[in-house]
């Protein structure tokens, strides 16, 4: 790996009480590790219940571990306050989960042009970058549409579209095609590739989808609150 690292996450360690009168604790993450250089995609497995969705919240700053620490494009969520960690997020970082949670009262070109706002951008680069991204997703023809009218496939797509459109060094995605038809995964599987090549962005992926974490530059699972390497990736 020659990159400069993107993305570390070093010594994390997470564990939730129960909030029941027993105080029993669960470990979900013990001293896990990962540096993912930029560009480069990474696959998470593991079976429901080993701390995927925990992980990626600790990795987008939007969860604190209970000792170690994540660095995304060299600085540390550590001490930065919750503005300062938006704002970081909105730069660095892009989003995608298993429901698209798109803003429902919005367009599709008005969800992806939001984080661009947000961001900073004027309301006419946003316009064009929001058009760029849905012409490089086959959607233009949906700009007006809103997520009700679109198909499961199509609202990923615009997600996606929302996730890259800062142009974050990293994107986060948590089961993007678990809630799709094969067929449907596997189109936004190819386009997801396309995309993190053409913008050179990392992407860090957890999927139950074999196929799809075959097809990304690493494969790792998460066991016993570690990451190891996939051995079904053989
Ligand atoms: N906020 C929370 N409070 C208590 N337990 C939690 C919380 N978030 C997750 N957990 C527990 O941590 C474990 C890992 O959850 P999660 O990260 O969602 O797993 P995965 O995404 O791999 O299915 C589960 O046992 C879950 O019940
Ligand atoms: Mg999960």
């Amino acid at each position: 790996m020659t990159a400069d690292p993107i993305l570390q996450a070093h010594q994390l360690c997470r564990s939730f009480t129960d909030g029941g009168d027993s105080g029993s604790s669960l470990t979900v993450l013990k001293q896990l590790e990962l540096t993912v250089a930029a560009g480069e995609t990474v696959a998470i497995v593991g079976v429901s219940g080993s701390g995927k969705s925990t992980l990626l919240s600790l990795l987008a700053g939007l969860d604190d571990a209970d000792s170690g620490e994540v660095v995304v494009a060299g600085r540390s969520w550590a001490g930065q306050d919750s503005s300062a960690r938006a704002q970081w997020r909105n730069r660095h970082i892009g989003m995608v989960y298993q429901f698209h949670h798109l803003l429902a009262e919005f367009t599709a070109q008005e969800n992806i042009e939001l984080p661009l706002l947000i961001g900073g951008a004027s309301p006419s680069l946003a316009r064009s970058r929001a058009s760029e991204l849905l012409g490089q997703v086959g959607l233009a023809a949906r700009a007006c549409h809103r997520p009700l009218a679109l198909s499961g496939g199509e609202r990923q797509r615009v997600a996606v579209c929302r996730a890259l459109a800062n142009r974050p060094s990293v994107v986060l995605m948590d089961e993007p095609t678990g809630n799709l038809d094969p067929a449907t995964a596997a189109a936004l599987e190819s386009l997801l590739l396309a995309l993190s090549r053409d913008h050179n962005t990392a992407f860090v992926i957890v999927t139950h989808d074999h196929q799809l974490a075959a097809r990304m530059d690493r494969q790792l699972e998460l066991v016993d609150g570690q990451l190891v390497a996939w051995q079904g990736a053989r």
